[in-house]
């Protein structure tokens, strides 16, 4: 009845979702990046639209569409990211579905890099922003729900935990990405979700259904 009336849970509420990857320029031809297919940011996306949020759907060049019912934010980098997140605020909350590349090439060269026989390029790496860390720290204007994911393959929720204390994120979703999982460019996924009061470990589901969940929770956590 209530999605009938168009009334869920989050209607009224602004959420920022980031999703998919970022791509970071070698040259003209050329780029870095981190794997991701976007299919659970545009779970997430789709999930809290359907309980009646206003997204900013803020993606990198994903694999899979934006969701429908979305604003959606286009960018390349993680530097354009962090801009589209910054002018997607104040939100009443934000989640950080992207995979950000953790770096980009210093000095973007202008014209293809050409091979040249014995000789091969150096790149030089600067540190990108960290997106997810800027908005839970900042002061005034801080969504009141923030929530990362950590994507790890080796002790999944320590590193988990540690990184949701470092980042000042509120929450944290965080999975076993290792090659045998299946859930890098899968379909389902098993999340664990860290709180400030503990951890809970969800079955494995379809992206739908853990985004379905999650969207509850952020939905209950607003009221
Ligand atoms: N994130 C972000 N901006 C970055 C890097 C990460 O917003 N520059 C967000 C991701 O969207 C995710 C969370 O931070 O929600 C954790 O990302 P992750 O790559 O696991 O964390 P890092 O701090 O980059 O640590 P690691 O060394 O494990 O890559
Ligand atoms: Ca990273």
């Amino acid at each position: 009845i209530e999605a009938a009336l168009g009334q869920g849970t989050l209607t009224g509420r602004r959420v920022l979702v980031t999703s998919g990857p970022t791509l970071e320029p070698i040259d003209p031809v050329r780029y870095i990046a981190n794997r991701s297919s976007g299919a659970q940011g545009a779970a997430i996306g789709r999930a809290l639209a359907e309980q009646g949020a206003e997204v900013v759907f803020v993606t990198g060049p994903a694999t899979v569409p934006p969701p429908a019912g979305v604003t959606v934010v286009r960018v390349e980098t993680a530097r354009q990211m962090r801009d589209a997140v910054q002018a997607a605020l104040p939100v009443d909350a934000a989640v950080f579905a992207a995979a950000v590349a953790d770096w980009h090439v210093e000095e973007e060269a202008r014209s293809k890099i050409k091979k040249t026989a014995g000789t091969l390029p150096a790149l030089r790496f600067a540190e990108n922003p960290d997106i997810l860390a800027e908005v839970a720290q900042m002061g005034e204007g801080r969504p009141n729900l923030v929530v990362g994911f950590a994507a790890e393959t080796d002790d999944v929720v320590a590193h988990a935990t540690a990184k949701r204390a470092r980042k000042g994120c509120d929450w944290i979703l965080a999975n076993d990405v290792s090659p045998g999982t299946g859930i890098m460019g899968g379909t389902e996924n098993a999340v664990t979700l860290i709180t400030g009061d503990g951890s809970e470990t969800w079955e494995r589901a379809g992206k739908d259904a853990v985004a379905q969940r999650l969207a509850q929770r952020i939905a209950e956590a607003l009221q």
